[in-house]
């Protein structure tokens, strides 16, 4: 039995306009509100963080950003910066999603640079790994995982990363209804805990919490969180309805 507590997050995506995202928060600080022992959050789209904020403050959900940008401030169209968040009430931010490895340029390094900018500003970074297929089939993925956390960490110590949480998202069970089996996800997060052992110490690799991710549903989500080194979930379609996503919270 490991003390990690789970954390349950969900990534809106590109969905829903600040009224939306407003109501779907509503509805889902009522359903979760007794819940315990259990971390919430959800990463809207930019505009619709500062209303969401208001929504759920003082209430179990926690918000956080799907991306930022590294510097503070700037001559950089188009960008956020970490305080930015803040400001807007985040204490999360999504980092290095594969969908923004594949449509959006993001590499290893401005992974790494993304998540100094999260750690210097107390954001939690939830930093995303994972495999495509065509990796997983040619017998890649540990040695793909190897390099996204090594990369994405280098320059770390131990003593930085103490809030850090790694969402390991196989990139083929991304939105397609594929869900990695309990025994793959669980291979995969055993190997990336033994990565940040080796890469900096035991104590953080017992205490950093990684998350599956990777078309979660109600329907999968406890077996997977019963695997010992499966800390929780990131949840992209299944959340975005506040009655599916709160029984992905509860998922006990
Ligand atoms: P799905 O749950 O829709 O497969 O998305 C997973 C994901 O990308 C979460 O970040």
């Amino acid at each position: 039995m490991n003390t990690r507590t789970p954390l349950i997050a969900g990534n809106w995506k590109l969905y829903k306009t600040s009224p939306q995202a407003v109501k779907t928060a509503q509805q889902l600080v009522e359903l979760v509100a007794d819940t315990v022992e259990v971390d919430i959050m959800i990463a809207p789209v930019f505009t619709a963080l500062d209303p969401v904020s208001k929504v759920v403050e003082n209430s179990r959900v926690a918000l956080g950003a799907q991306n930022l940008y590294w510097e503070k401030e700037g001559a950089y169209t188009g960008e956020i910066s970490a305080d930015m968040l803040v400001s807007a009430g985040c204490q999360y931010v999504i980092i290095g999603h594969s969908e923004r490895r594949q449509y959006f340029g993001e590499t290893d390094e401005t992974v790494n640079k993304k998540i100094r900018a999260a750690i210097d500003a107390e954001l939690i970074p939830v930093f995303c790994v994972g495999e495509t297929e065509v990796e997983r089939e040619s017998g890649q993925t540990f040695s793909v995982l190897d390099k996204q956390v090594k990369k994405g960490l280098e320059g770390y110590f131990a003593k930085d990363l103490g809030t850090l949480v790694i969402a390991y998202e196989p990139v083929w069970a991304i939105g397609t209804g594929k869900t990695a089996t309990k025994e793959q996800a669980q291979e995969a997060h055993e190997y990336i805990r033994s990565l940040i052992d080796r890469n900096f110490d035991k104590t953080l690799a017992q205490s950093v919490r990684i998350l599956y991710g990777g078309s979660v549903k109600p329907a999968n989500v406890s077996e997977l969180m019963a695997m010992p080194d499966i800390d929780g979930a990131l949840v992209g379609g299944a959340s975005l309805e506040a009655e599916s996503f709160s029984n992905i919270v509860k998922f006990k």
